[in-house]
């Protein structure tokens, strides 16, 4: 619960298929954040705590092929525990907490990516959140060629990162269709536009919740 007096911060969640940009926009983000005087948390998901990051190195690194539903569930259970040691004690405290990823990747990767059907994750993330949902989703919409150019110039590729194109395609479709079915919380970006046009569309809507 929010202490009296307190105003409860924001919670702002970045999207986007692997290669998209979004850790490259996080630190300014963040920035611009700290400038208007708010107090930010930067965490990310799978991970977050310590348990969340022992899972993403189970969903990420260990090359075991595990069943659809396993990885729904080990990414949901890192959720919780994030939820619950993280993102909520923050919100109260009245800090603004931007997360590298949240539920929407479960619904693009696990749903769309590896074709879990959208009432079990959506059962899930009943489970696991209620009614809770960010305030704001910045999506950063890139087309599977311009991901993938960019994710080979990074660093080695992780489980997912090593999926072919037809995966990622629908990852990038089922982001879009959410974005259709939420547009007042999920606001899609262009990122493959320069660096300096995304960076002025992300600033004029961060600025219009600030
Ligand atoms: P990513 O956010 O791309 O981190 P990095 O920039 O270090 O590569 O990696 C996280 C991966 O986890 C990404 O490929 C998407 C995947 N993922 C899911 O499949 N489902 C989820 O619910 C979440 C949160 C992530």
């Amino acid at each position: 619960m929010t202490a009296p007096g307190t105003t409860r911060g924001k919670f702002i969640t970045l999207e986007g298929i692997d290669g998209a940009g979004k850790s490259t926009h996080l630190s300014w983000l963040e920035g611009i954040l700290r400038d208007r005087g708010k107090t930010v948390i930067v965490t990310r998901e799978p991970g977050g705590t310590p348990l969340g990051e022992t899972l993403r190195e189970l969903l990420l690194y260990r090359s075991q092929a595990m069943h659809a539903e396993t990885e729904a569930l080990l990414m949901f259970a890192a959720r919780r525990e994030h939820l619950d040691k993280v993102i909520l004690p923050a919100l109260d405290r009245g800090d603004w907490v931007i997360s590298d990823r949240f539920t929407d990747a479960s619904f693009a990767y696990q749903g769309g990516g590896r074709g879990l059907a959208t009432q079990k994750l959506d059962e899930l993330e009943y489970w696991v959140q209620g009614e809770f949902q960010p305030d704001l989703t910045l999506y950063f919409d890139v087309t599977v060629e311009v991901g993938r150019k960019r994710i080979n110039a990074i660093k080695a590729a992780d489980r997912f990162e090593k999926e072919q194109d037809e995966f990622f395609q629908k990852v990038r479709d089922a982001y879009l269709e959410r974005a259709h079915k939420f547009p007042q919380r999920i606001r899609v970006i262009d990122a493959n536009q320069s660096l300096e046009e995304v960076k002025k569309s992300v600033e004029i809507i961060i600025l219009s919740i600030c």
